[in-house]
């Protein structure tokens, strides 16, 4: 008798309330994860020389299933609450004290970029000496400008941020070549001695 293949259950039925719970950080990892798959395979097939549209198809409809970008943004702001460690920019500050940049006597506020934004204030600790400009693909707040960074103008910004951050963010972007447009147009779009914060996931 032919042996029946038992067919695999997806990680993203994990049902999305569920796995949103902040206290359920491994079932939100595991989403996250999930979509980064899907997105590298997106990407992958979008570019494949021979398109392979059901594929391409499939893929799409689990992103949307699992709720698309709203989703995945929520449950990386969960990664980011207070419960969990709070997020990146707790590292980034404390960094930019350590290399006395707090006190900059006569000098302007640091001009930050924060890209990949999921909140409008992660620098509020900051503001008598950071001037920050958040942003993001999809904006949760009217305070975080909606801009794809890879759009963003190179001639009108070259030079003109102190600080860029982009904390998990290049893992969010499937094609290799966008990750590189992506670092060169920070090195460009930074003050001759500016500060890329890069930090990546595993
Ligand atoms: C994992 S979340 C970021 C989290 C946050 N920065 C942190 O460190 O926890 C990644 C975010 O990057 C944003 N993003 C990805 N590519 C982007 C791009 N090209 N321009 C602007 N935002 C982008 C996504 O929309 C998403 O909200």
């Amino acid at each position: 008798m032919p042996k029946t293949r038992k067919k695999k259950t997806p990680v993203t039925n994990t049902s999305i309330d569920k796995a949103s719970s902040s206290s359920n950080p491994h079932s939100s990892r595991t989403v996250i994860r999930r979509f980064h798959v899907l997105l590298k395979k997106q990407g992958q097939l979008k570019n494949a020389p021979s398109a392979n549209a059901k594929e391409l198809g499939d893929v799409e409809r689990e992103i949307n299933d699992l709720g698309g970008l709203a989703v995945y943004q929520r449950m990386s702001s969960v990664g980011q609450g207070n419960d969990r460690g709070g997020g990146s920019e707790k590292v980034l500050i404390q960094w930019l004290i350590d290399m006395g940049l707090r006190k900059r006597e006569g000098k302007e506020k640091l001009k930050l970029l924060e890209v990949g934004a999921l909140k409008p204030d992660n620098y509020r600790t900051c503001t008598s000496w950071i001037d920050t400009t958040p942003m993001d693909l999809r904006s949760r707040h009217p305070s975080i400008l909606e801009q794809d960074f890879l759009l963003m103008d190179e001639g009108e910004n070259r030079g003109r941020w102190d600080i860029i951050s982009l904390s998990l963010v290049v893992n969010f972007v499937p094609d290799p070549r966008d990750r590189g447009r992506m670092l060169c147009l920070a090195h460009s779009i930074l003050a001759p001695d500016g500060l890329l914060f890069l930090a990546v996931s595993n």
